[in-house]
């Protein structure tokens, strides 16, 4: 191991190889805190020429890689295990926009450029780049590409592979292939962009990207709705589609559990209604320069759903600080839980018709399974998308952690056992990663499985990307 690292340190240079465990620290561990491991070293390549001696020399070697973008990944994928013999890739360094051309509507980044530095890249040229996450001023577009990150774009813009045209990727023996063409239009065989969006770093590394950009929207009208359940929320979805059309940009639901926490943890935070309900909508309009009428499509919107009792009240934004506080109250919500207590987070996505029944009746199971738990509920509800996110019980006003994580593996079972009964599935964006790798082979066909096990197989057939991620056991 010795000549790998010394090999390794020859190609980055000796400071972007780290073995120190204090060095480590911030690559080892997860967002989440739950996976924690140790890495034979925390590699810092400063260019696709380097990812690739990196990865070469690490295939010589028979050592396993991790790549890492941001480490904001809620699955464990992006962290090394805890043998202590892993490579961490960490694309960190590779933070450049390569070209940006508004008349074709695209950008070509490095894999490590954060996803916050690619929308401000686009607005310096009047474009927007549309995916948003909570963690857009962490995270990576490389990261967003190995997961296919959604967001609160995705109603209106699809997921991370909608916005994708081509890629340039490390494979795993250290070739690259250039596949950065960008075109719209391109029919010559497998869609090789397609294949390594959403593979989690384990069929080889993301190095650069050609995003798709759009027009520009810097007019909104934003709206915090108080909705009596889930079926009011979604028949306001219709509603809201038939009045605003392609201007609706963001449909997202939050529980009052959720918005409780976030009021408890977040600095500034106001309720921005006077009674409280037991549901929310975040829901938005955007609209370029020249669309003139969102504020009177979204009164068209509130008026109809207040008229219909899908709506009891709604605090519309009347600044952009209004709008930021509306959604700072969204946003906020996975840093209030984690400061609240351990988490057991699913992500998961049913047909959007039977949300409402599905959320009735996990709820009930998940109180029988540990009474008291805390259902965090709450996300892209227009994709279909809930974060069904658990808090512990409360005793004596205290989070009771270990009480959640005694009950976890029983809590996470029914619920995906529910998901998959509702025609569902058990990752809608977050990806599989250490966490849900084993379950959500469980729940495929052999048939399906075996096809994944082949592409790995085709790809990586040392299996030393990212091992343990995404397949179980490959
Ligand atoms: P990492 O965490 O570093 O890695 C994630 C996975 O991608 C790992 O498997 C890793 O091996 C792989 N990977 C990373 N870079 C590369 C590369 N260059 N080549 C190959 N593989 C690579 N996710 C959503 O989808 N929607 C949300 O709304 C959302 N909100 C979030 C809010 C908060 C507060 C937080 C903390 C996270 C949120 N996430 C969300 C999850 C996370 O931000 C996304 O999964 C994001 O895409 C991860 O990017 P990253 O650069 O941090 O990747
Ligand atoms: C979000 O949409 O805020 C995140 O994807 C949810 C989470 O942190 O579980
Ligand atoms: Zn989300």
């Amino acid at each position: 191991m010795t000549d790998l690292l010394d090999h390794l340190r020859t190609v980055v240079g000796d400071d972007h190889v780290l073995t120190e465990p204090a060095d480590q620290a911030a690559y080892v561990v997860d967002w989440t805190g739950v996976h924690a491991g140790r890495a034979l070293a925390v590699v810092r390549p400063g260019s696709t020429d380097e990812v690739a001696a990196v990865v070469a020399a690490c295939h010589r070697a028979g050592t396993a890689i991790v790549p890492q973008g941001g480490n904001t990944g809620l699955v464990g994928g992006g962290v090394p295990d805890a043998g202590g013999g892993q490579v961490v890739l960490s694309l960190g360094r590779m933070r450049t926009v390569r070209d940006v051309d508004p008349v074709a509507g695209t950008i070509t980044v490095d894999a490590g450029v954060v996803l916050a530095d690619v929308q401000a890249a686009a607005e310096r040229v009047g474009r927007l780049f549309p995916m948003s996450l909570g963690s857009e001023g962490s995270c990576t577009i490389g990261g967003n590409l190995a997961t296919n990150a959604g967001g609160t774009a995705v109603l209106r813009y699809g997921m991370t592979r909608e916005l994708a045209l081509g890629l340039e990727v490390v494979l795993p023996d250290g070739r690259v292939w250039d596949g950065l063409r960008g075109l719209r239009k391109d029919n010559t065989g497998y869609d090789l962009t397609q294949l390594f969006i959403g593979s989690e770093g384990t069929l080889g590394v993301i190095t650069g990207a050609v995003l798709r950009l759009f027009p520009a929207t810097p007019r909104h009208a934003t709206a915090w709705v108080a909705v009596p359940d889930v079926a009011a929320a979604v028949a306001l979805l219709g509603v809201a589609q038939e009045h605003a059309g392609a201007h609706l940009a963001t449909f997202e639901i939050v529980n009052r559990q959720a918005l409780d926490l976030v009021l408890a943890h977040l600095p500034g935070a106001v309720d921005p209604l006077e009674a409280p309900s037991e549901w929310y909508v975040l829901l938005e309009l955007a609209g370029t320069g020249t669309d003139t009428g969102l504020d009177d499509a979204l009164e068209a919107v509130l008026g109809e759903a207040v008229e219909t009792d899908l709506a009891t009240d709604a605090a519309i934004a009347g600044s952009p600080g209004q709008r930021a506080a509306l959604w700072a109250l969204r946003e906020g919500i996975s840093e209030a839980q984690k400061v609240e207590g351990a988490t057991l987070k699913h992500d998961v996505t049913l047909p959007i018709a039977r949300l409402a029944d599905w959320v009735a009746a996990v709820g009930q199971t998940v109180a029988g399974l540990l009474p008291g738990v805390r259902p965090v509920t709450y996300g892209h509800v227009g994709d279909g998308n809930l974060h069904y996110n658990l808090s512990a019980p409360l005793v004596e006003g205290r989070s009771d952690d270990d009480a959640l994580r005694s009950a976890a593996a029983g809590l996470s079972a029914a619920i995906y056992d529910a998901v998959a009964a509702g025609n569902g599935s058990i990752s809608a964006e977050h990806g599989l990663g250490r966490t849900k790798a084993a379950a959500a082979a469980a729940y495929k066909s052999d048939v399906e499985v075996d096809l994944m096990r082949a592409v790995k197989q085709a790809l990586d057939p040392g299996g030393l990307m990212n091992p343990g991620v995404l397949l179980p056991g490959a």
